[in-house]
């Protein structure tokens, strides 16, 4: 079965079980700054509005059938930002987490810490792990990037696999050591904020992803858009390197 958006400029088509196609998507939440800037607010009303648009966004992923969301929250490069915004961030995520620890149940989705946790406070760490730990059978997956780089993330799994004892490996153990390994690649990859560059997100995994790029910022982001990016997906020809 296809939708028809009939409003639309362009007629956007997908089928009704969007998640058998389209497993996993993710998100690089760009624009914060530049919305609360636009706003005369400080940077941290961005990230604050930026968080409730973060988790109705999730909440529709789900409901559309999508089995994976994931969700660049911060960089290993952002820990160069000021050290107030960091820490209002920082504050946001916990948040984020107590809801999550709550709610999550309902929506039979599991928590994923994508990063290296060893750098978070040890408060925010031991309520990541408690969440991981107690969501990890459920359904759905959420990846939050946090402390999140790809290149680490690479070399964190090509470690891991000396540290076990390999002399060669496969791409195969390297895809199964990295911070992903419970949802596999994203299908589609959507970056908001107007720029066309990957800041270090999942490099080995996107190999393949589609990508949609918009000039909305994050905290502006809708359902509907959403909606055309996911139609925009079921648009396009994977090929694979095939014909
Ligand atoms: C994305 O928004 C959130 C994080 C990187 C934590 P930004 O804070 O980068 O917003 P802009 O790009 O400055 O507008
Ligand atoms: C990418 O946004 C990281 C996150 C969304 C968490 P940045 O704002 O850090 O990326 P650059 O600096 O524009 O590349
Ligand atoms: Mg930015």
């Amino acid at each position: 079965m296809l939708f028809r958006k009939k409003k639309s400029k362009t007629i956007a088509l997908y089928p009704e079980n969007v998640g058998d196609t389209l497993r996993h998507i993710a998100f690089i939440m760009d624009g914060n700054g530049r919305w609360a800037k636009s706003r005369s607010l400080p940077r941290e009303m961005g990230h604050k509005k930026g968080a409730a648009v973060f988790e109705k966004i999730t909440l529709h992923c789900f409901s559309r059938g999508i089995h994976a969301v994931t969700v660049y929250a911060f960089s290993t490069e952002n820990w160069s930002r000021p050290q107030n915004e960091v820490d209002a961030i920082m504050a946001l995520l916990s948040e984020y987490l107590d809801y999550a620890e709550k709610k999550f149940k309902d929506y039979d989705a599991r928590l994923v810490i994508l990063g290296d946790k060893s750098r978070l406070s040890p408060e925010l760490r031991a309520k990541a792990e408690r969440i991981e730990e107690i969501s990890r059978d459920r359904r759905h997956v959420l990846n939050i990037a946090l402390n999140y780089g790809a290149r680490d993330e690479i070399v964190f799994a090509c470690n891991s696999l000396i540290a076990e004892g390999k002399t060669t490996v496969t791409k195969e153990d390297i895809s199964s050591r990295l911070y992903t390994a419970a949802s596999g690649d994203p299908d589609l990859v959507v970056r908001t904020g107007g720029d066309f560059r990957i800041s270090n997100f999942l490099l080995w995994q996107s190999a393949y992803a589609e990508f949609y790029f918009t000039k909305t910022l994050w905290p502006d982001l809708t359902e509907t858009e959403v909606d055309a990016a996911i139609a925009d997906f079921f648009g396009r020809h994977r090929r694979f390197g095939g014909l």
